[in-house]
């Protein structure tokens, strides 16, 4: 049996992966903590809330004394049981966010994985427990135009956010090679699918058409990214929670590289043809802007170590994933726009409007 403390659980990637695991694994119970920032959202987990195995406290990973609390079975949604495994998809995850303000990132992303992971190190006396770190391709930095990110690519982050990521993913490291605390890191490639926040590339562009805002595209577009669904990066990891060993990294990627413009022509061409539009008809929307600070150019995972040792592979294709995410954001428009009311507002106009 498996009581897992998911952390983040309310963000994008979280929610999505709690509701495919209690799906999946009928004996799981999942303790999800999240401090709910701009990016947290109750309702995305509006399915699972009454799910007898599924309990929510809002929290922060910094707060010492409530981990501790959760991790020893003092905490009243332990009932009195002790988690086994923490999964912590817990961070600041916006790349142009960090840009403008980056200590949030040093806080939750380095310092926050710091305290669950010596919460984890106090409370874990026995066999079982694993602690599970979402990391990203990120921090590998850029890729030239050939070649691939592999679990030996030395890290060389550019951005605050990534910089962050590997802070984290190094304390990781340290507290297995020096506590032998049962660990594993994945880096997986840019994510979609639904429930994902409207800062992020797909879901900006398809709100932005439904809106009829332009479609700001970052220098010449050209920069490249590996896109996975969410889904399937939940089950690469369900695989490491079953199969992985402690101590390794695994890299998730979807084997799926397209350049941003291309991404935004697939998105207003999709469109069209679901909205019954002329064909070329939302091209006008597109609109090149100043380019992000430090924009890595290309992102490229090599998976061949989850799919050889832990028998993962990707099962959407790109093509049926964008399509039905179009029509999920379709289909969701009173989630989106009460997240585009808010806070998102703000920072709309500090990110673009100046730009
Ligand atoms: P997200 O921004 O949608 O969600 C992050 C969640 O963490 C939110 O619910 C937020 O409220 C919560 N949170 C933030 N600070 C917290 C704190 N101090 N204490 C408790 N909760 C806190 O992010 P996401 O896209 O779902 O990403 C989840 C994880 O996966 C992150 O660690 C990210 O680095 C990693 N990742 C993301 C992608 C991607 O494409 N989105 C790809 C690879 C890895
Ligand atoms: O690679 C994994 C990473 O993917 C995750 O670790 C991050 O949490 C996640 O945010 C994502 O980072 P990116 O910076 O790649 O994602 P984003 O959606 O912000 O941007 C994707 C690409 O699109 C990137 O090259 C920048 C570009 N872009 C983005 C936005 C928001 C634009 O051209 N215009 C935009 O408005």
């Amino acid at each position: 049996m498996k009581k897992i403390l998911v952390t983040g659980g309310a963000g994008f990637i979280g929610s999505n992966f709690i509701r495919y695991i209690l799906g999946e694994h009928p004996e799981y119970q999942v303790i999800n903590i999240d401090k709910l920032t701009y990016a947290g959202n109750l309702e995305n987990l509006r399915e699972v809330e009454e799910n007898p195995r599924y309990v929510f406290v809002r929290g922060d990973i910094l707060d010492e004394e409530l981990i501790s609390e959760l991790l020893n079975g003092k905490h009243p949604a332990t009932n009195n049981q002790l988690p086994n495994t923490i999964i912590n998809f817990a961070a600041e995850s916006h790349v142009d966010r960090s840009i403008a303000d980056p200590s949030s990132f040093v806080e939750t992303n380095v310092h926050g994985t710091q305290v669950l992971l010596d919460g984890a190190r106090k409370a874990w006396k026995g066999n079982n427990n694993l602690f599970v770190q979402v990391s990203t391709d990120e921090v590998y930095g850029s890729l030239g135009s050939t070649g691939y990110f592999t679990e030996d690519t030395p890290l060389a982050p550019n951005s605050p956010y990534s910089a962050s990521k590997a802070g984290g993913d190094l304390m990781v490291k340290a507290y297995w090679e020096t506590y032998k605390l049962p660990c594993i890191i994945t880096r997986c490639s840019n994510n979609y699918g639904h429930y994902q926040f409207p800062e992020k590339l797909i879901p900006l562009m398809i709100t932005n058409v439904i809106e009829g805002k332009p479609l700001p595209v970052y220098g010449d577009g050209q920069n490249v990214r590996d896109w996975i669904h969410v889904e399937d990066h939940c089950r690469g990891i369900d695989l490491i929670l079953s199969k992985g060993n402690a101590g390794e990294v695994y890299n998730i990627g979807g084997n799926n590289e397209w350049k941003n413009i291309d991404i935004v022509r697939l998105i207003t061409g999709k469109m069209e043809d679901i909205l019954g539009l002329k064909k070329g008809s939302l091209a006008s929307l597109i609109k090149f802007v100043k380019d992000r600070p430090g924009h890595d150019r290309r992102y490229a995972i090599d998976s061949s170590k989850i799919i050889k040792d832990l028998d993962w592979k990707p099962l959407y294709s790109f093509e049926k994933g964008i399509e039905e995410t179009i029509r999920w954001y379709l289909s969701s428009k009173e989630w989106w726009e009460g997240i585009k009311r808010g806070e998102y507002m703000q920072y709309y106009e500090r990110n673009y409007l100046k730009r």
